[in-house]
């Protein structure tokens, strides 16, 4: 599988420049990873290849976000698709691992906490090659969810963290890792919000659903503590059918939602609009002109607070607090009933700030950061102080 997936432009690589290898695999990886292969790109100064696990494969969850995003067709495409846990890391393991043996990169970088992270970081640091994570340090300490298991191993497996916010760097220490291989460079997702807001705001995705700014809630939920029990699950899409007689909804549907939904015969009518899975843009234009936002994801928490778009959280935890304590997001727990409180709270004033270092140039700082790991810059000055943290050496 992973022989056949690889051209020989992947394996070609230009003397003298150390190799990184990006791993990607879902939907939110593809956001964190582009600002900082962009920001490689326009330095010159290390070789790229992006490397696909086939984890998400549908075209709407998938191919259209390579078409927005400044990142190049995967140069390495393996095809992981679903299954449990074990089938899925384990797939994406074994083709990894090939993949690497035949691309010797120098670092691997992974992103975020999905099973294709874990997998490319157990794949890289079996042979020896060091690891990259981006997005490090976040702790939901819930051991109930797959994305705790595959943050905390990743980590612990890293040889440059890479954090996007202040409380990662307070978690790594309290696992006792050294300080020396962390480094603060902010939030990657944030620097692609930023470049796609003028364009997504003239889309008005909204209009074509015959609604108003801040004339609707939008609706995002996948996470399987949610979706994969039937008992939560069909309250949840009640309790979004009573808001949605109260203030018209939008909720573009993931495909394990739309999977479970359709088993359980639950739809929820009036004015609720279901639809697929939205395009990059569309999405940030669908979030930026909400009213209010009801989620499950990581990412989105993170997006509302630099929209100031108050958001609403259907979980119990959250890995990401800076959100609550700087942002706009609000922890309802897994109780679906609460979400019929929202029409009240939406006229609570959010004041929100804007967490250090999510200012649009967190792509450029990980570059630096990677760059001065791999040896090839030392000239350093982007973030002064806050990447004086970013001189963990690789091995020899
Ligand atoms: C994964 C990540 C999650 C991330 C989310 C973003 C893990 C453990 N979870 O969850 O952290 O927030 O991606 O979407 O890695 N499916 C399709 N087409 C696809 C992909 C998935 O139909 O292209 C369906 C399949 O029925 C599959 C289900 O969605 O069984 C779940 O996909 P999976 O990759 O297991 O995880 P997500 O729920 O998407």
């Amino acid at each position: 599988m992973a022989e056949a997936a690889l051209t020989t432009f992947a394996r070609a690589r230009r003397r003298g420049r150390p190799l990184v290898a990006h791993v990607v695999g879902a939907r939110p990886n593809y956001m964190k990873v582009a600002p900082v292969y962009a920001a490689l790109e326009r330095s010159g100064r290390v070789d790229q290849r992006l490397v696909h696990t086939g984890q998400h494969y549908d075209r709407l969850v998938n191919d259209v976000f390579f078409n927005e995003l400044p990142l190049p067709e995967p140069h390495v495409q393996l095809a992981v698709g679903s299954g449990n846990h074990g089938e899925q890391t384990a797939k994406a393991l074994d083709g990894l691992e090939r993949v690497f043996l035949d691309l010797r990169p120098d670092v691997v970088l992974v992103p975020g906490d999905v099973n294709s992270t874990l997998a490319a970081a157990l794949a890289a640091v079996k042979l020896q090659i060091p690891v990259c994570h981006l997005e490090s340090g976040l702790r939901s300490f819930d051991w109930a969810m797959p994305e705790e298991h595959n943050r905390r191993l990743t980590d612990h497996v890293s040889s440059l963290l890479l954090t996007h916010c202040e409380d990662a760097r307070e978690n790594l220490a309290a696992e006792g890792i050294d300080d020396g291989r962390v480094a603060f460079v902010g939030n990657t997702m944030i620097d692609s919000l930023m470049a796609s807001l003028p364009g997504a705001l003239e889309r008005a995705a909204y209009a074509r659903l015959g609604l108003k700014p801040r004339g609707y809630l939008l609706v995002t939920l996948h996470r399987p503590a949610l979706v994969d029990q039937a008992d939560l699950l069909a309250r949840t899409v009640a309790a979004i059918a009573e808001l949605g007689a109260r203030i018209p909804v939008v909720f573009p549907v993931h495909p394990r939602t739309r999977d479970r939904m359709f088993q359980l015969g639950l739809s929820p009518d009036g004015g609720v609009h279901l639809v697929d899975p939205q395009p990059y843009s569309d999405f940030v234009s669908l979030m930026a002109s909400a009213a209010g936002v009801v989620t499950d994801s990581g990412g989105v928490q993170e997006e509302t607070t630099v929209l100031g778009v108050p958001c609403f959280t259907l979980r119990d935890s959250t890995e990401r607090p800076v959100t609550i304590s700087h942002g706009t997001n609000t922890l309802l727990g897994l109780e679906p009933e609460r979400l019929t409180t929202i029409p009240d709270l939406l006229g609570d004033r959010h004041v929100a700030r804007i967490p250090a270092l999510w200012d649009g140039r967190a792509g450029e700082r990980a570059a630096v950061a990677l760059e001065r790991f791999l040896g090839v810059r030392q000239d350093v000055a982007v973030g002064g102080p806050l990447l004086r943290a970013a001189v963990a050496r690789r091995p020899d």
